[in-house]
């Protein structure tokens, strides 16, 4: 049986923690590596899943990687495959991030198209869209994109919705691309900008990073850079939700307060107590958490990577909440499993309305996906007795030791084989 995660709920937590860099910063930064045949250094990796999936996938394509400390050189010389199996991109849909930066660079790519997951249909449409705007022959062959360019060519690209790995992926391609290229309804999340901080850092010259305009002006080839990645802020908002569930009193540090303002906002108006510094953040839980309303959105609005870790924290609340997601067509998976520790929570397609209840009652659950894991575990953090989380390494496909954070907050959580 897969590993899982045992808790015993009801104590508060006390303390602080340091956030780990972004798994969602850390991917792309890892794909941006491709674009150079200079080495990478990337000062923080997070120790998780998925970059050691990024990681095989561009050692496939040959890169060599060396782990250095804390943090991770890659080096791609040479394209030594321009192809990305399904058997890895299955596993991760981040895999379709090698896709600009391939054709960008090598003049070729073929990536498996990544299918659907437990949160959605996901396609990649703006990916290729953008793509062929800039120059690229896309076909779709046996469930592969075969994507070639000579030279891509700057072009002015407007998706028809807002996509942050689409952004990402364009962003690069845009990076090597003869002229210049105008990306407008860019995702302007910090994850966005910390590339675009890269890639600069590696001689791209980009204006309008974080904003939903982007204009980069390419250039013949990109040089080697070191780079800090950003902290994650949905790692940040999930340790706030966990002092505030548990009504503990905890300080997260080394996060940046300004990328988890819509989270902040929301805790605030559940009744939260809040202290914010610079680089950290201050959260004593409220005897009960207060009803509100939430609608998750693009960045800077509030996080549809949060939604379930806030579902968690209305589900205990006094009175009715209201939840629209309104990014995944599938993201409440969360939602039957934290029924049976109690929760009354009706969903009807994109909505979902919570009924607070006094609390949750420890029990088996089931994780999904990677955030309905992490609302897992805070129901469990606040459940009156055992909550045994299975199916974990969803979990550790986007939190670094998540088990051992808590614990040393004080929490009585253990894995088990
Ligand atoms: C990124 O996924 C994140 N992953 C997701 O985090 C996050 O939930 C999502 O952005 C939204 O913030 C990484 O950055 C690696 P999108 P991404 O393209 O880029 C539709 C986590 O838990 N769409 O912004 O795949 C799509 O179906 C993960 O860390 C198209 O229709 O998300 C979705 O409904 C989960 N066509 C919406 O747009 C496209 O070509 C937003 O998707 C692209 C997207």
């Amino acid at each position: 049986m897969a590993a899982r995660l045992e808790i015993e709920g009801g104590v508060p937590l006390r303390g602080r923690v340091a956030v780990s860099a972004a798994k969602n910063a850390a991917l792309p930064a890892l794909a941006a590596a491709l674009l150079t045949s200079e080495p990478v250094r990337l000062a923080n990796v997070p120790a998780l899943a998925d970059v050691a999936t990024m990681t095989r996938l561009l050692e496939t394509l040959g890169a060599s990687v060396a782990g250095e400390g804390a943090g991770m050189a890659v080096r791609v010389e040479r394209v030594r495959s321009d192809v990305a199996p399904y058997e890895l991109v299955s596993t991760m849909r981040a895999s379709v991030l090698v896709l600009g930066p391939l054709v960008a660079r090598h003049g070729s790519a073929r990536v498996a198209l990544p299918g659907g997951c437990a949160i959605g249909v996901r396609p990649i449409d703006q990916h290729l869209k953008g793509l062929a705007k800039l120059g690229a022959e896309i076909v779709i062959e046996n469930g592969y994109v075969i994507a070639r360019a000579s030279r891509l060519k700057g072009a002015r690209i407007t998706t028809d919705l807002v996509t942050v790995t689409g952004t990402e992926n364009l962003m690069m391609a845009a990076a090597l691309a003869e002229g210049t290229t105008l990306i407008e309804n860019a995702a302007r999340e910090p994850e966005v900008a910390d590339l675009a901080a890269l890639l600069a850092a590696m001689g791209a010259r980009i204006e309008g990073a974080g904003t939903a305009r982007l204009e980069i002006e390419g250039v013949p080839e990109l040089a080697g850079a070191t780079h800090r990645i950003v902290p994650d802020r949905i790692e940040a908002g999930t340790l706030l939700v966990a002092g505030a569930i548990t009504r503990g009193d905890v300080t997260v540090t080394d996060l940046v307060p300004d990328h988890v303002s819509a989270v902040l906002a929301k805790l605030e108006e559940c009744g939260v107590g809040l202290e914010v510094g610079p680089t950290w953040v201050r959260v004593r839980g409220p005897e009960r958490p207060r009803a509100a309303d939430v609608t998750t959105s693009p960045y800077p609005g509030f996080p549809t990577d949060m939604q379930a870790q806030l579902m968690t924290l209305q589900g205990l609340a006094d009175g009715q909440s209201r939840v629209t997601e309104t990014i995944f067509e599938n993201r409440f998976m969360h939602v039957a499993e934290l029924a049976r520790m109690g929760a009354r929570i009706e969903t009807d397609g994109a909505i979902a309305v919570i009924r607070g209840v006094p609390g949750y009652q420890g029990a088996p659950v089931m994780a999904s996906d990677l955030r309905a894991s992490a609302a897992l575990v805070l129901a469990g953090l606040a459940a009156a007795g055992r909550t045994s989380v299975a199916r974990v390494y969803h979990l550790d496909r986007g939190y670094e030791r998540l088990e051992a954070k808590l614990a040393a907050l004080g929490a009585r959580i253990e894995r088990r084989a």
